[in-house]
């Protein structure tokens, strides 16, 4: 919850601020100011809009005014698109923790992640040390080959009993050797609670490889989550917190010296709507492919 003020004797009446709030909290007075009307905040989903948007300033949130905070400022495009072409699947890190100044900024960046309705439900699960690393690795590589070494178990291991050979020579396939990983996971009541982390991720992957880090979205770790409810408690996701997934980070050992020429992916551009009716067919099969996945 946040608390808004707007300063009358600054507002221009453009409406701007009331145009921009999704939750009709901030409405127009008698004698045309904007003026908030969600007095408890009831409605309002803190996402700060109307502080962002007006052009004089003259709204603040909880106490901060428009002049203590920074100017919003782009990098040019071309940067950007560099830096998503640029940036690779890290599997081989250096044997190294990362600064705590360089973790400093990435938890600084955090709190700009969008999450649907700005429910903000997420929890982050830094493993800082790399002896918890190495103590996280041991248990889950144990675990696995002990699973699928059991003619029984192995069953559940999934796709990881094709690895038997590497689990068995003590290959770190799942962690890459990584120094460090973040599970990122969401409060079960979050409106978008299973597109929230993800988002997350990528929104870290990007910010990690723009600092010369490197990072691996982990399948592999995620499936072990999921196999073993136990990691959620050894690395402190809250009660009510699913964990979703898992990015490794450190310092990269490799470095790639071109872009890749990626697989394309299916696009319709679409200047015209697809009118033809579904059969009850292929509208249940519509229907069925939506609860997939
Ligand atoms: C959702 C997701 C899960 C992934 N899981 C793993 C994993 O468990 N282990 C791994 O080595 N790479 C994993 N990757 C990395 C992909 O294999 C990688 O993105 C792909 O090979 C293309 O390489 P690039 O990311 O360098 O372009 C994953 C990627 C994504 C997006």
């Amino acid at each position: 919850m946040i608390d808004i003020s707007i300063d009358k004797e600054k507002c221009i009446k453009c409406g701007a601020c009331i145009r921009d709030c999704i939750t009709y909290s901030i409405e127009r007075d008698e004698n045309g100011f904007a003026s908030i009307t969600d007095k408890n905040n009831s409605n309002c989903i803190s996402c700060q809009h109307c502080f962002a948007i007006c052009p004089v300033g003259a709204i603040s949130v909880n106490n901060i005014s428009p002049e203590e905070v920074l100017g919003s400022n782009f990098p040019n495009s071309e940067d950007v698109l560099n830096l998503i072409r640029s940036r690779r699947s890290i599997r081989q890190f250096e044997d190294e923790e990362i600064s705590s100044e360089t973790w400093e900024k990435i938890k600084e960046m955090l709190p700009y992640i969008p999450t649907g309705c700005n429910y903000n439900g997420l929890h982050f699960s830094i493993i800082k040390s790399k002896h918890c690393m190495d103590r996280i690795r041991e248990y889950v590589n144990a675990k696995i080959l002990k699973l699928i070494s059991n003619k029984y178990t192995k069953n559940y291991a999934g796709k990881f009993v094709k690895f038997k050979k590497a689990f068995e020579n003590n290959e770190d396939i799942i962690f890459r050797n990584s120094p460090h990983m973040i599970i990122v996971s969401s409060d079960i009541k979050a409106p978008c609670a299973s597109v929230d982390p993800i988002i997350a991720l990528s929104y870290i992957e990007l910010y990690a490889q723009s600092l010369g880090l490197g990072t691996c979205w982990c399948g592999f770790a995620q499936a072990c989550f999921k196999l073993m409810p136990e990691l959620s408690n050894m690395t402190n996701i809250p009660n009510n917190y699913k964990p979703v997934y898992v990015m490794l980070i450190g310092k990269p050992a490799v470095k790639y010296i071109r872009i890749t020429k990626p697989n394309e992916f299916s696009i319709s551009e679409l200047n015209e709507i697809n009118d033809t009716k579904l059969n009850i067919i292929q509208k249940l099969r519509r229907i069925l492919l939506n609860f997939v996945c």
